[in-house]
C-alpha cells in the first residue's frame, strides 16, 4: 500500500489559488498514519460512503484519497474559487483519475444539492484561519487564508453549517486545520456549543506558528 501513498502530482497555474503547504501536508500525513485496507482512524472503510474536501484549492487532499483507490465512497471536493475547481480538475486528470471526483462551487454548503443532506461521513476543510491582521505577502488570494479579525469567520460559519450535510445514522468525522494564531478559546468554546466533541490530533511548529490538526464528531 505504501506505493500508493506519494504525494499526488499537483501543478499550480492559478495566481488566486493556494498552492499546497504545510497545513495540506499535515492532513496527507496523518492519513498516511491512519489507515489500513480496513480502517481510517476509527471509522471501517466499508462504512465510508460520502467524503467532502472542502475548500480544496488544488485538489490535493481530494486526489490523494482518490488515489488511495481504498474507499467505497464517493469523493467530492467543493471551493468559493471557480479557478481551485478547474485547478484541481486539471490536477485530477494529471493523476489519471478522470471524472470520479464530484466538484461543486460553493461559498461552504451554500450552493450544495439538497440531496447531500444527511450524506457525508467525513468532511475535511482546511480553512482559511488566519486572522486578517496577519497579512503577509502569499501568491494565492484572501480566500485561502483570511479568517477575518479573529481567524474565526469561515470556521465558524463553517461549523453552523455542517450538522445538516452530516450523516448522522452513524458516526461521522469532521477534520480539520486551524493555528495558534486562530483564537482557539473562542473556536473549541463554540464547537462545543455547536454540539461537536473535540480533539487535536497531530501538530507541527512552522514559522512563527503551530498549526493544529483537529477531529470534531457530533456528541
Ligand atoms: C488554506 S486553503 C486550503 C486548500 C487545500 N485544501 C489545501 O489543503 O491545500 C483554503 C481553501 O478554502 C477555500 N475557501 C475559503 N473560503 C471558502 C468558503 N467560504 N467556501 C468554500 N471554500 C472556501 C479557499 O479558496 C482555499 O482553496
Amino acid at each position: 500500500m505504501k506505493e500508493k501513498m506519494s504525494d499526488p502530482i499537483i501543478l499550480n497555474p492559478f495566481e488566486d489559488v493556494y498552492s499546497p503547504s504545510e497545513d495540506s501536508y499535515l492532513i496527507l500525513d496523518f492519513i498516511r498514519s491512519n489507515i489500513s485496507q480496513e480502517i481510517f482512524d476509527e471509522i471501517p472503510i466499508k462504512e465510508i460512503r460520502n467524503i467532502l474536501d472542502l475548500g480544496t484549492g488544488t485538489g490535493i487532499v481530494a486526489i490523494f484519497l482518490e488515489l488511495l483507490n481504498l474507499f467505497p465512497s464517493q469523493i467530492y471536493a467543493s471551493d468559493i474559487l471557480q479557478n481551485a475547481i478547474k485547478c484541481a480538475q486539471m490536477n485530477e486528470k494529471r493523476n489519471n483519475i478522470e471524472n470520479k471526483i464530484k466538484y461543486i462551487h460553493s461559498d461552504l454548503f451554500e450552493s450544495f444539492p439538497n440531496h447531500l443532506k444527511n450524506s457525508f461521513d467525513i468532511i475535511i476543510f482546511n480553512p482559511p484561519y488566519l486572522p486578517s491582521i496577519e497579512r503577509i505577502e502569499k501568491k494565492s488570494s484572501d480566500h485561502s487564508w483570511d479568517g477575518g479579525i479573529d481567524g474565526l469567520k469561515v470556521l465558524s460559519e463553517f461549523f453552523s453549517q455542517v450538522k445538516i450535510y452530516l450523516n448522522r445514522q452513524k458516526k461521522c468525522y469532521v477534520y480539520y486545520i486551524c493555528s495558534s494564531k486562530t483564537n482557539l478559546d473562542e473556536l473549541y468554546k463554540l464547537i462545543k456549543e455547536k454540539g461537536f466533541k473535540n480533539k487535536v490530533l497531530m501538530n507541527r511548529h512552522i514559522f512563527f506558528e503551530d498549526i493544529f490538526l483537529n477531529r470534531a464528531v457530533l456528541e
